[in-house]
């Protein structure tokens, strides 16, 4: 191609369509987030009473428990680090909570290997009341900027409750992240109402909020399953349906998410669940203290392997009774993953017919909880418990 190219016609190529094509590339949803986004957020157990010690306290255990060699690679500080403008109407964390800045905050949680994620809100004040980025959108972008943030979440509390404003504010801040010189994942958290599966990514968001804010509760796994099951035509690489933050291991904490608490085959349901939709998974308990169950859940790599396939499918609902919700997520090599949940309130005996599912042939039934083969079969049986979800790999050995 260059051989035959007159030498101002390379010259021009590589002036100006080389570097836009670089650009394109690299501006583009499926670079900041080809696989669903993972990490931890102060939210649900802390709420606004966070600081810059217990966000160094939290990388370093997600460093030594190995939650960030599993995949959870950033820290999100949510509300309540604002301390509102400066002089010059920059923003300025807190300087109570964050006395050293949130750019050595940066600087450190970087050096663990772990990035960076931050909150505002697309009205003058936050969900908690605090200085939000109505009007200071570029303003606020570059800063993050220069803070070296990895990853926005941002709310929609105090804005009008049509749809068109909501595009126009949310498209806004995403340019104006684009404009910022840095690559910043972008969240959007408009609970839903607006039916951001349309038109989100359209307005530069990874990802978005497809309900509202989860609680430590079975009933709140359920209520944020139910509206995420059907939403899969939405998702894919470099644009999520997020049905909020896991609750495993809060274990009826206090904070904003504070309820009953599960045990631990509804969280590992919870895991179970989130991984076949493809949600972004970020964890919200307190990662210093973590007993062995919740370690097992929040760490089991064959599970994280399924929500982070490459092929980026959120898992289909195939069968969707009172008593069982069977899902099916194709992956990458040919395999299917199979959530099977049992929603009653007594144990059940599962016989689910894989051509049922539209999976015809024979496969190798691998349980992703046990670690195990569990058979070579045309259907899968088992007992579940209360509430269980049985995650499977299932491999094809003949027709
Ligand atoms: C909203 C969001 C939550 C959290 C709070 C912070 O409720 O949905 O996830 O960010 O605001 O105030």
């Amino acid at each position: 191609m260059f051989k035959k190219m007159p030498f101002v016609a390379f010259l021009f190529f590589c002036i100006h369509i080389l570097p836009a094509t670089a650009q394109k590339k690299s501006n583009n949803n499926i670079d900041l987030a080809p696989t669903p986004p993972m990490g931890w957020m102060t939210w649900n157990y802390f709420g606004t009473d966070i600081n810059e010690n217990i966000i160094h306290e939290i990388a370093d255990a997600m460093v030594a428990s190995g939650m960030v060699k599993a995949g959870f690679n950033h820290i999100m500080i949510d509300d309540g680090w604002q301390g509102g403008r400066d002089k010059i109407n920059n923003i300025i964390p807190d300087p109570q909570k964050f006395p050293s800045g949130i750019k050595a905050l940066a600087d450190y949680v970087h050096s663990k290997g772990i990035q960076l994620g931050i909150y505002s809100d697309a009205a003058q004040l936050t969900c908690a009341g605090y200085t939000a980025s109505l009007g200071f959108e570029e303003q606020d972008a570059k800063t993050f900027a220069s803070w070296g943030i990895d990853y926005l979440k941002y709310d929609y509390c105090g804005a009008p409750g049509d749809s068109v404003t909501a595009k126009i504010r949310y498209k806004k801040m995403s340019d104006a992240l684009r404009n910022s010189g840095r690559q910043i994942v972008f969240s959007i958290c408009e609970w839903g109402g607006r039916q951001p599966w349309f038109w989100a990514a359209n307005a530069g968001g990874q990802l978005w909020r497809t309900t509202s804010d989860v609680r430590d509760s079975w009933h709140s796994v359920m209520y944020n399953l139910d509206i995420n099951a059907t939403l899969e035509s939405h998702a894919g690489p470099g644009h999520w349906n997020d049905p909020d933050m896991l609750i495993v291991g809060l274990r009826g904490s206090k904070g904003p998410a504070g309820d009953n608490g599960c045990n631990d085959i509804e969280y590992q349901s919870n895991m179970s669940l989130w991984c076949i939709m493809a949600s972004p998974l970020i964890a919200t308990n307190d990662v210093r203290n973590m007993n062995a169950e919740t370690k097992r859940i929040l760490m089991n790599d064959e599970a994280i392997a399924i929500d982070q396939d490459a092929l980026g499918k959120q898992g289909e609902l195939k069968i969707n009774t009172k008593t069982w919700n069977v899902f099916v997520k194709p992956l990458e090599n040919g395999d299917y993953a199979i959530a099977i949940l049992n929603r009653s309130d007594e144990t059940q005996n599962a016989d689910i017919s894989f051509t049922q599912l539209g999976l015809d042939g024979k496969y190798e039934i691998r349980d992703l909880w046990l670690h195990e083969s569990v058979g070579n079969s045309k259907n899968y049986k088992g007992l579940l418990q209360i509430h269980e979800t049985k995650l499977l790999r299932l491999k094809k050995l003949s027709n």
